[in-house]
């Protein structure tokens, strides 16, 4: 068990940092370039465990993936019709998109395949991706949810598709905006007869369409409706040469701790600013915050910028609606925005975050009060009342969730004392230097491991 100390911040954050590569970037880069024919360079990969996930299933499928330097990979492809069947369960550790995404290229193999997750991941929903896959004729199974008739929780079996039988032609109108749930149709019909056409209530993180129309997929996104059509098409897939761009995700850990600690000022370098994404940096402009971004060109095909952060005073605000899918990983880290803003803030339409690694909503809530904030849940959300006096030290639990652990150590450096922040080890699923960057900042945190 490792148990973060994090102790008060007794002077500012100051430095210029980068951040982890992008992680949903990353399980893209890793499938498609296993998916294509040639040799593809993946620069900037984070070894965050969730990435690693990917690249050992893909590995497990026959795709070569060799480090070539500290965060470099090569990866040769074995094309789009190459894969072979894993001789044993492919394990997806914590990650959803891990399972998701492999869900939906797997239902259209000959061959069966079974995947596997932590406790976590074994308790979150399958059939929004099961559902339309079957619909287009893929045969998955799954284990019976204990409570929801219609619903199924890993382990899953994938497959085979019979012989001589192929995916139709799907049109799939889906109730949430989900990158998982569109990825996961995208990649089975690329090899579906006929057509695929998801449309979303609003537009989730479009970096599957960028990647996938860049290496030559015969796709097109219209604005929340992207339509892919194989007809015709030889099914080649061009290797990749990317070097990932930074995690906005873990880059808003760095720029909420800016805001909070007073006289802070924090720079993250080479992040990704692609506008399915930037729902953080408009919540928190909207909030007050002290944010400057300086735009920086793209890399691979995303936009880029130097995110400047530094400590305001903050305003409670109401989040939700269309904001909320561009920043749906990080609306806890918005409730510590909320937790130090003047007035009551509102969140709504988060009711996805009940299904996340944690149900995030009760977890921030059980958070937010153990830091002596109040907070009532919602069954959408959480209605937050700003405190400007320092917080109480806490003692908390992470409940396996590196995004809540991670908030927790961010709301912890302006609290009275120190304080313990337990089952940290989740940490490392998405930003394994997060300690080590927040020292460099000028935070005094202690890592304790029993
Ligand atoms: C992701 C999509 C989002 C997000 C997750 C990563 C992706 O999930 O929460 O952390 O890389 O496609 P949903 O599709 O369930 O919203």
């Amino acid at each position: 068990m490792t148990t973060l100390i994090v102790h008060p911040a007794t002077a500012p954050l100051v430095g210029s940092v980068p951040v982890p590569s992008d992680k949903s970037i990353g399980h893209r880069a890793l499938l498609f370039s296993a998916l294509s024919e040639g040799e593809s360079r993946i620069a900037a990969f984070s070894h965050g465990e969730d990435n690693v996930s990917t690249a050992n299933a893909m590995r497990a499928m026959g795709a070569e993936i060799r480090e070539t330097g500290p965060s470099e990979l090569v990866v040769r492809g074995v094309g789009l019709f190459g894969l072979k069947a894993p001789a044993a369960a492919l394990d997806c550790g914590n990650s959803g998109t891990t399972m998701r995404l492999l869900t939906g290229l797997l239902s259209a193999q000959r061959f069966a395949s079974t995947l596997v997750g932590d406790a976590s991941l074994s308790r979150r929903p399958m059939m929004r991706v099961a559902g339309p896959l079957r619909s287009r004729g893929a045969v998955i199974e799954g284990k019976p949810h204990p409570t929801k008739p219609n619903e199924i929780l890993p382990p899953l079996v994938v497959g085979p598709l019979p012989e001589r039988k192929y995916l139709s032609k799907l049109e799939y109108d889906s109730p949430i905006a989900s990158a998982q749930v569109k990825s996961a149709i995208i990649l089975s019909g690329l090899y579906a007869h006929g057509a695929t056409y998801v449309k979303e209530p609003t537009v989730s993180r479009d970096h599957t369409e960028r990647m996938l129309q860049a290496i030559g997929a015969p796709l097109r996104a219209i604005g929340s409706i992207v339509e892919l059509d194989p007809t015709g098409w030889d099914g080649k897939l061009s290797p990749i040469d990317v070097t990932i761009p930074g995690d906005l995700s873990a880059a808003a850990f760095l720029i909420v701790a800016a805001q909070l600690v007073e006289g802070s000022r924090v720079t993250v370098r080479g992040v990704g600013i692609n506008p399915t994404r930037t729902g953080i940096l408009e919540i928190a402009r909207d909030m007050g915050a002290g944010i400057g971004v300086e735009p920086q060109g793209e890399r691979a095909g995303e936009p880029i910028a130097e995110v400047h952060a530094w400590s305001a005073p903050l305003r409670a605000s109401a989040i939700g609606g269309e904001v909320v899918p561009r920043g749906i990983d990080e609306i806890p880290i918005a409730c510590a925005l909320a937790a130090c803003a003047n007035g009551v803030t509102r969140i709504s339409d988060v009711e996805e975050l009940r299904v996340k690694e944690s149900d995030r909503i009760a977890t921030m809530a059980h958070v937010l009060r153990a830091f002596g904030v109040k907070c009532e849940e919602r069954p959408d959300g959480l209605e937050i009342e700003g405190t400007q006096r320092p917080l109480d030290p806490v003692d908390v639990e992470s409940r396996g969730d590196h995004r809540i652990a991670m908030t927790a150590a961010i709301l912890a450096l302006v609290a009275r004392g120190p304080s313990k922040i337990r089952d940290a080890s989740c940490i490392a699923t998405s930003y394994p230097k997060f300690v080590a960057t927040l020292r460099g900042l000028g935070a005094k945190i202690e890592v304790e491991t029993t």
